[in-house]
């Protein structure tokens, strides 16, 4: 039996929503959704709009009741414990009140996800409280299948290619470091959390010859999609929801 069939009161539902449009939903996402007396969704803190939200607006009922949960989106350790452990205290205390509860996260839910350490926080601190995972289309595959509209092909992977989903490195070095070990390995490279550092990405592609190999997404699914090769996209600063699909190389035998 699949996951949304069963879900009924005193249960928890971590929801990956995709990475913006309300079609990308899964229809056991949608499921769970519909049958939820409350959905909780991560904001960056008090007042935000929450993204996941509003990718699953389209899904909500105006008698189901909306959780929001802070995460700060800080470097600092205490308050980002502090944040999922009261996500999992108040997520905890609405099952045990017989409540149908689903979590909504972006993209997947166990892919860079905040899903995933609210999971861990309710593992180690709520061992009685039952929960389940639905995922989610990521952004990267979203991206690749996007690109398409712009009759671009990026498939992600191949035969025996490597594919590395990770986040933009911090410097140039590491970066061209990873490039050429991608490139050693055949290996397509899916870099996220890209906004802040197109501006100085963008000359090390240039530099190492890659940009006509890599692929700019930036808010995919959302009105203001825009997905290009790189070389058309200026190194000015980017949004956080931006990523860069990456492919060296190319199998021998292709259609
Ligand atoms: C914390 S990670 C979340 C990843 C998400 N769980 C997933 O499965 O794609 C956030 C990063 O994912 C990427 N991302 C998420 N949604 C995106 C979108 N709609 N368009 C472009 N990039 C997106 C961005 O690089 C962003 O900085």
């Amino acid at each position: 039996m699949s996951i949304a069939s069963e879900f009924s009161s005193d249960q928890l539902v971590l929801v990956g929503v995709g990475p913006g449009d309300p079609e990308l939903l899964t229809v056991a996402a949608v499921r769970v959704l519909k049958a939820a007396d409350v959905v909780a969704y991560p904001i960056a803190h008090e007042g935000a709009e929450g993204m996941a939200l509003a990718i699953a607006s389209r899904w909500i009922r105006s008698d189901q009741r909306l959780l929001p949960l802070s995460f700060p989106m800080v470097t600092e350790s205490q308050p980002r414990i502090a944040a999922w452990r009261q996500a999992a205290d108040v997520l905890a205390a609405e099952v045990r009140s017989g409540n149908r509860v689903v979590l909504l996260c972006e993209g997947d839910v166990s892919l860079f996800a905040t899903g995933s350490y609210v999971q861990l926080a309710l593992r180690r601190h709520h061992p009685d409280v039952p929960f389940a995972l639905i995922p989610g289309i990521p952004s990267v595959c979203a991206a690749a299948a996007a690109a398409v509209e712009g009759s671009l092909d990026l498939p992600l992977a191949f035969q025996q290619e490597g594919l590395l989903i990770r986040p933009c490195p911090e410097t140039n070095v590491e970066l061209i470091a990873l490039l050429q070990s991608a490139r050693k390995t055949s290996t397509v490279l899916g870099l996220i959390k890209l906004g802040q550092r197109w501006s100085w990405v963008r000359p090390a592609l240039e530099q190492e010859k890659l940009l006509d190999r890599a692929l700019f997404a930036q808010r995919v699914g959302w009105p203001d999609q825009w997905v290009a090769p790189a070389q058309a996209v200026p190194d000015d600063v980017k949004p956080y929801f931006s990523l860069l699909l990456i492919r060296q190389q190319w199998p021998e035998v292709l259609p």
